[in-house]
Formats: C-alpha cells, structure tokens, sequence
C-alpha cells in the first residue's frame, strides 16, 4: 500500500452513529445528509475523567438549545447520547477521553424527523496541547480578521475560517490562535475563549462579540466572585491585552491555561490563572458530585 492509500484510512477505532456501533470504515453519513452537503450540523466537545464526562448537562444544554435555535429536527435524547458515549468508551477502553458528539439537520424530505448524530472518542493525552501539558500555552494572533457572524455563538460543524487560524498556530509552533476583528477587538481563540487580567481586573470579551458562550468561560467567571477577583465582560483590545500581566485561555478540554507568550511578547503572569484554573476544578469536582 502506497504512503498516501495508508494515510488516507480512517481511524479504525469503534464509533457510535445513529444508534449503532460501528468502527472507523463502516461509520458512513449518507451524501444527502445536510451535515455531509452544506456543513448544516452542531457538535459537542467535551472531556472525560476516569470514565466521566465533564460538565455533560451544560455540553447537553447548549447543543440542544441551538439546535432549537436553529431549526434542527430532533436531536437524539441526552440519556441515549450518554448510553452512547458509555458504549464507545467501554469499547475502545478509554477512562480519560475526549468525546465529541455532532448532530446534522439529517436528510431532507421531512421524514424521519431525527437528525443525524455520531459519538466518537479519542485518547486525552492525546488532545492536550503540548502548552496544557508543560503548564502554559503559546499563542499567535490570527493575520486573517475575523468576525463571528450571526453564528458564532453556536457550534456549528462549519469550521474553516476557525481551522486555517489553527493552521497559523500550527505552522508558528503555537498551541493556539488568537481571532481579533478588522478593528483590532479581540474576540476569543480559535477553540477557546479569552481572559486578560490588567490592573487587577479579569476582563473577557462580552458574548454581545457574537463569540461561542464557552462553557469554561462561564464557570470561570462566575467562580471569579467567590475568588474576591473583580471580573467584568467588556470589549478588549489587543494593546490592551498586551498591556495585562496574565492572559489566560479556557476550553473544555485544555480547561483554564495561562499564556506564557503571545506572538512571542511574554506574559509571565501566572496567579490568577493558577487561583481560576483550582476554582473550575472545584466547580467540575461538585457538578460531578451532584451527578451520582
Ligand atoms: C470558537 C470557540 N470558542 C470557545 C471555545 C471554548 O468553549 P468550551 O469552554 O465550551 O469548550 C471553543 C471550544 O471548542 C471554540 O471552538
């Protein structure tokens, strides 16, 4: 088999996809689903511990208030998607995983009036980006303006403009890519949110940007509160992120990490990310508790 035949063969590793298992080859999407044609589909992205899912009402609730939002026919139930995700990992022998779960807007014709939904999991270690592991993160600033758009604040399988950003942070040895506006706002990463702390205030993009309402972000920023930390949304420039002592990123599976340089200007504030990196521990900690 030529070099270009191997690498072009899915993963063979076992995916749930409609209700069945299957693994990598046999798990097809139908070329007239909407999600397969036009990019019509939302997914999940979460982190599992130890055969857990984190946070999984809060990932359940946003994937099935957008796909309301937006007119998706009925996505498959949060218990058979949590069915779902046990299988996969019972089959793949995963304990610490990351889990992504997309629905499509299904196959035009009206009926069934189900959409189309896939789970599949990788390795953990895997995923963690090498900033998470070594504590601290890299960033570049995307060269390519970037505006959220109407849908932004939904997770929407249409990824381009966010994945050649990721190129960027790719190609400079970054862990991740910063998005900033034709006007020089910045908006959020390209699969995290952003926080900035200048004169002792945690400042991050209001979701009014059209930004994706993370859901570490929102853990976080509440929890800031309870920290005694001032935290307030508002618009941030990227002057005024540079100017801050810590800059710090959130995504549900890298969870809170401080930036040690962005576009190779150092940050080397570290507290406040340290005290909001605990606190969304505890928060995932008790949501985990409450979910016995
Ligand atoms: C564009 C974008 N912003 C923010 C986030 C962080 O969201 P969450 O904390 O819910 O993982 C993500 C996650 O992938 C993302 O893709």
């Amino acid at each position: 088999m030529t070099r270009a035949a191997r690498a072009a063969r899915p993963p063979d590793r076992t995916v749930w996809i409609d209700g069945r298992l299957c693994r990598g080859g046999e798990a097809t999407l139908s070329l007239f689903d909407r999600g397969a044609r036009d990019g019509e589909g939302l997914f999940e992205t979460l982190r599992v511990d130890d055969g857990r899912p984190l946070l999984w009402e809060r990932h359940m609730e946003r994937l099935v208030l957008s796909a309301a939002v937006l007119g998706f026919p009925v996505p498959a139930s949060p218990q058979a998607l949590r069915a779902a995700l046990d299988q996969v990992l019972a089959a793949q022998g995963l304990r610490d995983a990351v889990v992504r779960i997309t629905v499509t807007r299904g196959i035009p014709g009206g009926r069934p009036t189900r959409t189309g939904a896939w789970l599949d999991a990788e390795p953990l270690a895997g995923r963690l980006w090498r900033g998470t592991r070594a504590g601290a993160a890299t960033v570049v600033v995307s060269r390519r303006p970037f505006a959220p758009g109407s849908l932004g604040a939904h997770k929407t399988t249409s990824r381009l403009p966010y994945h050649l950003a990721r190129e960027e942070a790719r190609v400079a040895g970054a862990d991740e890519a910063l998005l900033v506006s034709e006007a020089g706002e910045v908006l959020e990463g390209a699969v995290s949110n952003v926080f900035a702390v200048i004169g002792g205030e945690v400042i991050t993009p209001p979701l009014s940007t059209g930004i994706l309402p993370g859901i570490t972000r929102e853990i976080v920023l509440r929890r800031c509160a309870a920290l005694g930390l001032p935290a307030r949304e508002r618009t941030l420039s990227l002057a005024a992120l540079r100017s801050g002592t810590e800059m710090v990123l959130t995504n549900s599976v890298q969870e809170v990490v401080p930036v040690a340089a962005l576009d190779g200007h150092p940050m080397p504030g570290r507290e406040v990310a340290a005290r909001l990196g605990a606190a969304y521990r505890q928060a995932v900690a008790e949501a985990l508790a409450a979910d016995r």
